[in-house]
């Protein structure tokens, strides 16, 4: 019976939970993997060899799918979004740090990201933990902002006039039409862990609840150059088998676009969420 062991990517973000089959997880190391997650925010298994119904029915395990309005949909399984970027085009998708769908006024638990076609090199994800960046503030600044509220929007990334529908990822792209906005806490109690975790986003926070833009900005900025510290991040390598499972109340993440001319594809479940406090 193989053993199961975690082992952190770094100290500050991330553990790879070794030694599990997700297509055949007992009980046991279910209750192991949540655990991981829980405490962790981002989670790494290696060498599984999972069809999409085996990724359909893990993400099952954790809550119901919360299939993207404007990603493009695998054909065969509307459940599973494609992160892919052809060799001919030159923009990826989630290439800056953000969180998943943050926008929306119950947000998304967390995405199952397993990978399908690589470049020979490259195209590592990043990821922030966003417990630790909230731990590291002041208690000045954590005061300030413990009863401050803030505005993410979808617009800039999808909307028409958005950064998708303007680059050669466009055609993959739908649902301009149905941008929107939500409002939340900036710093949240995670609904799993019960930890303060920093919520605002580069990707989709656009200002501070009854703040503008130009008076939320410096802050704003302030708060996502603190959040990706050294510190609080780490580089995951993806190899063919490799499956990632982050949880967006609680880690930020970053696509690394330096592969052009090859191929990547990657198939990514959302799990559904909760309205965060
Ligand atoms: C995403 O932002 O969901 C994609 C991450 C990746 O492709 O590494």
């Amino acid at each position: 019976m193989a053993t199961t062991v975690l082992r952190k990517l770094t100290a500050g973000c991330g553990v790879e939970v070794l030694g599990v089959d997700i297509a055949r997880l007992s009980n046991s190391d279910m209750e192991l993997v949540r655990q991981a997650y829980v405490d962790h925010g981002v989670i790494f298994f290696r060498d599984q060899k999972i069809t999409p119904e085996d990724h359909i029915a893990f993400a099952r395990r954790w809550g119901e799918i919360d299939i993207n309005r404007f990603f493009p949909a695998n054909g065969q399984y509307p459940e599973i979004a494609e992160v892919r970027k052809e060799k001919e085009q030159k923009t990826n998708i989630g290439g800056g740090w953000h969180t998943d769908h943050s926008y929306d006024p119950e947000p998304a638990m967390g995405s199952i990201l397993v990978a399908r076609e690589l470049p020979a090199d490259g195209g590592d994800t990043l990821f922030s933990n966003m417990y630790a960046a909230y731990d590291a503030l002041s208690v000045g600044l954590k005061n300030t902002l413990s009863t401050m509220r803030a505005v993410h929007s979808n617009a800039m990334a999808f909307g028409a006039a958005g950064f998708y529908k303007n680059s050669d990822q466009a055609g993959g792209f739908k649902g301009e039409s149905l941008v929107g906005e939500a409002v939340h806490p900036v710093v949240i109690t995670h609904p799993l862990s019960g930890r303060k975790s920093l919520y605002v986003n580069p990707g989709f926070t656009t200002h501070f609840e009854g703040w503008t833009e130009a008076e939320s900005k410096p802050l704003l900025d302030f708060l996502f150059a603190h959040a990706v510290k050294p510190e609080f991040t780490c580089r995951f390598q993806w190899h063919d088998g490799s499956v990632a499972f982050w949880d967006n109340r609680a880690t930020w993440h970053y696509a690394v676009n330096d592969y052009h001319g090859e191929r990547r594809l990657l198939h990514r479940i959302t799990i559904g969420g909760c309205a965060l406090a």
